[in-house]
């Protein structure tokens, strides 16, 4: 073996342990580590778990508040509050605070997708000016605290400066994921009632330019509401604000479309941050759910401002040199707490990037790490295992000697993936944080944290400090260790929590609120912990399935299908997928056509891209005569889940139209 070069750098590695020490099956931080970790010292769960309000309350202290709360934590089933009567601006924490005590270090790293063009940096001060500069836009626009304010744009600086543009002056986000179809937009549009949209000309995707400004414009067109909608027309967005990004050509419509730049231009650069409710609303952040339409979820400005600096200080054990790169959109949650809110209000810096990890070459993540020393690498599984098929010869060109932590997001992590991403991009000397949360949670809530432990692959670990989860039976009984069953958060939950569904708190109750009760928050996550208490996930038990990571539900993806005028029922399913995780197939009944079958198929495919975005593409769609269901008329899933993976049927006796299990058997 001598002289293989793999062979050495393996050997090189293996030397390398400092930071991790393997005890039977667990990991834990090295002594070094341990040391200079912000929170080493394991007494911290049992003390933050004998009082959590007040725990939290003293993490609170640390932030700047115009006005101290009166009360802690207030709970009024299924509502609760925390930090009540207090006041504060999250931006003068993330921004002012930072420009006291390190005004000129590096907040934001922009690094474009095309490798000719430069990256842009902002230190604490510029972003600092750049937010006031926008907020004072946003004035101009006559946009008000409680506003709400539509952001549609991709991974470029402008996406963080206009979400914290809003929070200075207590106007409330929204940001739509940029790959979300104009369809899409428009119905969240509809939903939030914005009357200001913040869009870019296009941005760089694989090499080409997306036109942005088209699926805006289409977004807020009367004519994109399709005829059979019954659903309202057009939205009510009155200006729209376009950054100059690709410079694609574009239609500007006088009157209501503005250039970022010329509107930012005659602005100045010091805006004074409203103070804000510790319970008023800070943004509102769509996702999937059991049914057709997607829920706004409600963040607050304390408890989320409290949870996204510490989970993320505490968990991602932030020290003054520390480079962050989460590689999550801005528009998810992952992108909103942790590219923008958490590392910024730690103050960190963050690298952000606009393209695909994999352009021009499946090395660019690594160049990127290399490149500014990333610390810090936080990505999902979808984009491990992906890595880990372009080969590992090609990670074992970097050395990543930067990275200390690396952690995981977004789906179950299996222990293959988690084998891979420890020893070749942690080169096995950086604990692997696998962090389990939600859109709904605002910020992490599971994961052991590093100056601690313990870690064990394929398990998201310990709750935080302070957070109360449990696994449930039926029965609504807590389960002992090995067991399966419905992970749920116990009050007093955690501040950072959602608050409500905007304008359907009917829809929050039922969701979250109803299974066990009114004092027990369902996450709707499948899981069981082992005899340590860490917690491994087992993934959605309802209808959400997760595509690369990005959360889709097959009921929104049903109703859209059954928007076709050929279709007469449908039924999507989440499959296993070697890279994605999952994916989505279609079982479609078709009515009144002689359509060819192929036709039919591409128009689902289509339709759904259309109304939904690229990403719910389906792998599969299968024309079957008639669904499996029960004699109440509800499709089995199940049924169609097992015949899909070769798995035994069982007991069948509880539908109504057995029959149709051989006809399906034909087609799949
Ligand atoms: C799944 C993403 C296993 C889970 C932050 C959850 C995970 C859903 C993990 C929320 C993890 C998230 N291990 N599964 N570490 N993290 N999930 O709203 O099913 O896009 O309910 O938030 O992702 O997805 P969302």
């Amino acid at each position: 073996m001598r002289g293989n070069p793999k062979f050495a750098r393996r050997k090189e590695l293996m030397k390398k342990t400092d930071n991790v020490i393997k005890k039977g099956d667990l990991y834990y931080p090295g002594e070094e580590f341990k040391k200079k970790a912000l929170v080493s010292d394991a007494s911290v769960y049992k003390k933050a778990l004998e009082d959590p309000v007040k725990f939290w309350e003293k993490l609170a202290e640390e932030l700047v508040w115009t006005k101290k709360w009166d009360q802690g934590f207030v709970h009024k089933p299924p509502h609760f509050e925390w930090f009540v009567g207090g006041e504060l601006n999250i931006t003068e924490n993330a921004l002012d605070e930072n420009l006291k005590k390190r005004k000129d270090k590096i907040a934001l790293i922009w690094e474009p997708e095309p490798t000719d063009q430069k990256q842009k940096t902002f230190t604490f001060g510029e972003l600092y000016q750049e937010v006031n500069k926008f907020a004072n836009c946003l004035k101009k626009l006559d946009v008000k605290k409680g506003d709400r304010v539509g952001i549609y744009l991709p991974m470029i600086p402008e996406a963080i400066i206009a979400m914290l543009g809003c929070a200075r002056i207590g106007a409330v986000h929204a940001v739509v994921f940029s790959a979300f179809s104009p369809k899409a937009l428009q119905l969240r549009l509809q939903d939030t009632e914005a009357e200001i949209l913040i869009t870019a000309d296009g941005y760089f995707r694989r090499g080409e330019i997306v036109n942005l400004k088209q699926n805006a414009d289409a977004a807020l067109s009367d004519e994109n509401t399709s005829q059979n909608d019954r659903e309202k027309r057009g939205t009510s967005v009155k200006k729209v604000v376009v950054v100059k990004r690709a410079g694609n050509e574009v239609r500007m419509q006088s009157g209501r479309d503005l250039w970022w730049d010329d509107l930012v231009g005659k602005e100045s650069d010091e805006c004074q941050p409203v103070p804000v409710g510790s319970e008023d609303l800070l943004f509102i952040l769509y996702t999937s759910g059991s049914t057709g339409k997607p829920k706004g979820c409600c963040h607050v400005a304390g408890g989320y401002a409290v949870q996204a600096k510490f989970t993320a200080k505490w968990i991602f054990d932030f020290k003054e040199n520390d480079i962050f790169w989460s590689t999550a959109d801005v528009g998810w949650i992952t992108g909103h707490t942790y590219s923008c809110y958490g590392p910024l209000l730690s103050g960190t810096t963050v690298v952000i990037y606009e393209g695909s990890p994999d352009w021009p070459s499946p090395e660019r993540w690594c160049q990127i790490i290399e490149k500014y020393g990333i610390t810090t690498f936080y990505t999902a599984p979808t984009a491990i295992r992906m890595f880990k098929k372009y080969g590992t010869d090609l990670v074992r060109k970097y050395k990543l000697a930067t990275l200390r932590l690396i952690g995981s997001v977004g789906e179950p992590i299996d222990e293959t993936a988690w084998d891979w991403y420890f020893n070749e991009v942690g080169k096995g000397n950086c604990l692997l944080l696998d962090t389990w949360w939600q859109t709904e949670t605002g910020g992490i809530l599971i994961t052991s944290l590093p100056g601690i432990g313990p870690f064990k692959p394929s398990f998201a670990g310990l709750p935080f400090p302070g957070v109360k989860v449990d696994i449930l039976g039926e029965d609504g009984k807590s389960l002992p260790a090995g067991k399966e069953g419905d992970l749920v958060v116990l009050p007093p939950f955690s501040p950072g929590l959602l608050r409500n569904i905007y304008k359907n708190p009917k829809k929050y109750l039922e969701t979250y609120w109803s299974k066990f009760g009114s004092k027990v928050y369902l996450t709707s996550d499948g899981a069981y912990k082992d005899e340590n208490g860490l917690v491994r996930i087992l993934g959605r038990v309802d209808d959400v399935i997760k595509v690369a990571g990005h959360r889709l539900s097959t009921g929104e993806m049903e109703s859209v299908i059954e928007k076709h005028p050929n279709i007469a029922e449908s039924a999507v399913i989440g499959i296993p997928d070697e890279i994605k995780g999952e994916v989505p197939v279609a079982f479609i009944v078709v009515k009144n056509t002689n359509k060819p079958a192929d036709d039919i198929k591409t128009e689902i495919i289509n339709l759904l891209r259309k109304e939904i975005g690229p990403f719910s593409s389906l792998k599969t769609v299968y024309l079957v005569k008639d669904l499996p269901k029960t004699r109440s008329g509800k499709i089995m899933r199940r049924v169609l889940r097992k015949l899909l993976g070769g798995e035994e049927l069982g007991d069948l006796s509880t539908l109504a139209n057995p029959e149709c299990v051989e006809e399906i058997k034909k087609v799949v």
